[in-house]
């Protein structure tokens, strides 16, 4: 199960990569908003999909309670946020093991704005970082990073496309090994294979 806000490229190499030897379907698409082309490359891939929107709930913890609701009805071994902008409860949290990815190199930059500070910081390397969540922002578990140069005269949209390039091939790696070997939490070590 796949977690969306935007675009969805991420999402769309996941739905790319789910052949039978990937060891995992992509069961259905949730995301927080209507409208966005995630849901449209969901249903053009014939995944069934869901929004709950946050507006729609009296707060934070009725609309996590009904997101955890709607996830459960899919049975997923695994929940991938991939460019889910909203910070996640502790209902579907205690429920599912969630794996999000983010675009620096955590925990440098955690938070929405992550291209953006890095550039700002000046750094000459970032990344990106697919790790377990946890209810903080961007303090989960590191499963796995890799880095990305920033080049002279970047600005924050040719580094967050140099970044999601390696994103794209990074979460897809990782989800297909979760899926197809386990993983093993130990403090804040991920083991990806069998225990
Ligand atoms: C990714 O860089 C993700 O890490 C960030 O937002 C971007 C989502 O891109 N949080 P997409 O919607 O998968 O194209």
């Amino acid at each position: 199960m796949v977690l969306v806000s935007g675009s969805g490229t991420n999402l769309q190499a996941l739905l790319d990569a789910a052949t039978p030897s990937f060891g995992a379907v992509i069961v259905a698409v949730g995301a927080d908003r209507d409208g966005i082309e995630g849901l449209a490359r969901a249903e053009r891939a014939g995944v069934p999909t869901f929004v709950e929107r946050v507006a729609d709930h009296a707060g934070r913890d009725e609309w996590d309670e009904a997101l955890a609701g709607k996830i459960a009805a899919y049975k997923p071994d695994l929940v991938v946020s991939a460019g889910f902008m909203k910070i996640l409860g502790r209902r579907v949290l205690d429920s599912f093991p969630v794996v999000n990815t983010h675009p620096a190199l955590l925990p440098s930059f955690p938070g929405a704005h992550a291209v953006r500070d890095a550039l700002a910081y000046g750094v000459r390397v970032t990344g990106c970082t697919v790790h377990l969540v946890d209810t903080g922002v961007d303090t989960g578990p590191v499963i796995a990073q890799e880095a990305v140069p920033v080049r002279e005269g970047d600005d924050e949209e040719t580094l967050h496309e140099r970044i999601k390039t390696v994103e794209r091939r990074l979460l897809v790696e990782v989800v297909g090994r979760m899926a197809r070997e386990g993983w093993t939490v130990s403090g804040r070590r991920v083991r990806l294979g069998r225990a």
